[in-house]
């Protein structure tokens, strides 16, 4: 068995420390609205599943960056601040997974996929665990061009990250085949 063991007071620090960045913050659920938080706990769990049967080095720093992966990129929440509370390995993480706001749209996730690729497996699978996550039915008003390339994106995030997690793997292949069945249907 795995070494799947993950410090409980630091997953509920850095829970709690997410929960209160994002604050008001919503996420789509269909046409309604959920708090965000239920995205991050949806990351997080798609992480300890894959840390229950698969070995990485350092299980905090795969829960922490999933807690977290979202702080710098949607809050006020900076790196620094990362850095201050939970150290420079879940801060560069966080970092990795934020993507640029200076970038056009269309180069920030390569880039970000770059960045990531320079960082410890946890933080790949939890690039492959988020987009797992954001796979379930797009709010209505997505166009089917739109849902296209979210599918083709997903797929780029498969194939440069996959080998961090065969499990994380399989599960994105999973979805992606669901989500564009779903698209081809409508
Ligand atoms: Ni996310």
């Amino acid at each position: 068995m795995p070494d799947s063991r993950w410090c409980q007071k630091t997953l509920v620090e850095a829970y709690r420390f997410a929960a209160r960045a994002h604050g008001e913050q919503t996420m789509p659920d269909g046409d309604r609205t959920l708090p965000y938080a239920v995205h991050i706990s949806s990351v997080t769990m798609e992480i300890c599943a894959a840390l229950s049967v698969e070995s990485f080095a350092s299980p905090d720093l795969a829960v922490q960056c999933a807690l977290l992966h979202d702080t710098v990129e949607d809050t006020k929440v900076t790196c620094q601040d990362v850095e201050d509370h939970f150290g420079r390995a879940v801060a560069d993480g966080v970092a990795a997974l934020t993507k640029s706001s200076t970038l056009p749209k269309s180069e920030a996730m390569a880039d970000s996929l770059k960045r990531i690729r320079e960082q410890p497996h946890e933080v790949w699978a939890v690039k492959l665990a988020d987009r797992i996550t954001n796979l379930e039915p797009p709010p209505a008003a997505w166009s089917l061009d739109k849902r296209r390339a979210y599918c083709a994106e997903a797929q780029d995030i498969l194939e440069a990250l996959g080998s961090a997690s065969a499990h994380l793997a399989e599960r994105l292949r999973r979805q992606i085949a669901r989500y564009e069945l779903q698209s081809c249907t409508d």
